[in-house]
C-alpha cells in the first residue's frame, strides 16, 4: 500500500515528536508525504501549518517564533496558528490580502509529544491507560527514521514467528520456533492480543525481567490502534513487573516511517535506571530495524500475496491487513499499489 495515496490516513492523528523538540524553534517535519512545520506557542501548546510561505515559498521552518506566531525567515511574513498572515512588514498600515495564507493543520500533545492529523480526525489519540496510573513510570525510549512502510512495522509488532530468528542472541528460543498462540478479542480502536511467551532470559536482562530463571515468561496484552500505532504489553508474571512499550509508526512517506517508542514500569529508577532500560529496547528493536529494513516496504494489504499467509501464526498481520482494507473500502477508497 503507497500510504501517500490512501486520502482517509489523513484523517488520523499521529505522534511527529517530542514536545520537547520545540523548545529552540520551529522544527520541519515531512507526514504522509506533506511538509509541515511545527512550533510551540506562548501557552505550551503546538501549532502546525504546511512548511510553505505563500509569498515566495520559502520554508517557515526556517524562521523563528514571536509570541504565538511563526515569522517566515526570508522577509518576516507572520502567520498565527490558523495560518493567516496577520504582518507584512514591508507593508504596515495596509491591508492584508485575504488569500495571504497558509493551509494549517490539526494539532495538539499528548504523551510528551505533539500529534497532528492532516485532516479532520475520524477518533481521537487513543487512550493509553497506564499515563499517569499509580505506580507507573514514562519513559521516552527513542525517536529514529527506519526505511520501512507502517504496515511492515505492525505486521512485525505482532508477529511472533520472529522472535525465535530475529532474537535468537537475546530472548528468542531457536529450537522452539512455533509460537504460543495468541487469543483475540475485537475492540472499537482495533484488536487485543494476548498470549504467554517462553523467553530465553540471559543475565543482561535480569534486570528488565526481575528474575534469574534462564527460562521465563512473557504474559502480552498487545493491542493494535488502527491505522499504525501497537501497544507491546508485556508482564513477566515471576516478578510482577510490567513492560510497557507503545510505538507509533508515524509515517514521513511511502517508504519511511518515525519510529516513535516509549515505555511504561511499574517499577522505580532505584531498581532498574532510565539509561538501562534505553539501552536493552534499543538492542532489541535494531534486530527489527536490521531486517524490517530488508523488506520492501510496499506491503500488500489485499489478499494477492497469498504466499506471505502460508503460516498459521500470522492471523494478527492478516487482521492488520482486514483492517486496514475495510477502512479503505468504507471511504470509497481502494489500495494503491507500487507500479
Ligand atoms: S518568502 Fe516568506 S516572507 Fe517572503
Ligand atoms: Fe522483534
Amino acid at each position: 500500500m503507497l500510504v501517500t495515496k490512501q486520502p482517509v490516513l489523513r484523517r488520523f492523528w499521529y505522534a511527529l515528536m517530542p514536545m520537547s523538540s520545540l523548545e529552540d524553534g520551529p522544527k520541519p517535519f515531512t507526514l504522509l508525504g506533506e511538509n509541515i512545520v511545527l512550533w510551540k506557542k506562548e501557552d505550551g501548546t503546538p501549532a502546525a501549518l504546511r512548511d510553505r510561505c505563500c509569498h515566495r515559498t520559502a520554508k517557515l521552518s526556517k524562521g523563528f517564533v514571536e509570541g504565538d506566531n511563526i515569522v517566515c525567515g526570508y522577509h518576516g511574513w507572520t502567520y498565527d496558528c490558523s495560518g493567516a498572515c496577520v504582518k507584512i512588514p514591508q507593508n504596515p498600515g495596509n491591508a492584508i490580502p485575504a488569500g495571504a495564507k497558509v493551509p494549517s493543520f490539526h494539532c495538539q500533545e499528548k504523551y510528551g509529544y505533539v500529534w497532528v492529523a492532516l485532516e479532520d480526525p475520524l477518533r481521537p489519540i487513543p487512550d493509553f491507560p497506564e499515563d499517569g496510573a499509580p505506580g507507573y513510570r514514562r519513559i521516552f525510549q527513542f525517536y529514529e527514521e527506519w526505511k520501512t512502510s507502517p504496515v511492515r512495522m505492525m505486521e512485525n509488532s505482532f508477529d511472533n514467528a520472529h522472535f525465535s530468528f530475529v532474537h535468537k542472541a537475546n530472548f528468542g528460543i531457536l529450537d522452539q520456533p512455533t509460537p504460543a498462540p495468541y487469543t483475540f478479542t475485537d475492540t472499537d480502536y482495533g484488536f487485543e492480543a494476548e498470549t504467554m511467551v517462553p523467553i530465553r532470559n540471559p543475565q543482561a536482562g535480569h534486570q528488565i525481567t526481575g528474575t534469574s530463571d534462564a527460562i521465563t515468561n512473557r504474559h502480552l496484552i498487545n493491542r493494535y490502534y488502527l491505522p499504525f500505532c501497537r501497544r507491546f504489553g508485556c508482564m513477566y508474571p515471576t516478578s510482577g513487573i510490567d513492560h510497557i512499550i507503545y510505538n507509533c509508526a508515524t509515517p514521513i512517506d511511502d517508504d519511511h516511517i518515525i519510529l516513535v517508542q516509549w515505555l511504561y514500569r511499574n517499577d522505580s529508577e532505584e531498581a532498574v535506571s532510565t539509561q538501562t532500560l534505553i539501552d536493552w529496547d534499543a538492542a532489541i528493536t535494531a534486530e527489527d530495524r536490521g531486517i524490517l529494513e530488508a523488506t520492501d516496504p510496499d506491503a500488500c494489504i489485499d489478499t494477492r500475496r497469498r504466499i506471505e499467509f502460508h503460516m498459521p501464526s500470522d492471523k494478527p498481520g492478516l487482521m492488520i491487513r482486514k483492517q486496514l482494507l475495510d477502512l479503505l473500502t468504507a471511504h470509497g477508497e481502494v489500495e494503491v499499489f507500487r507500479t
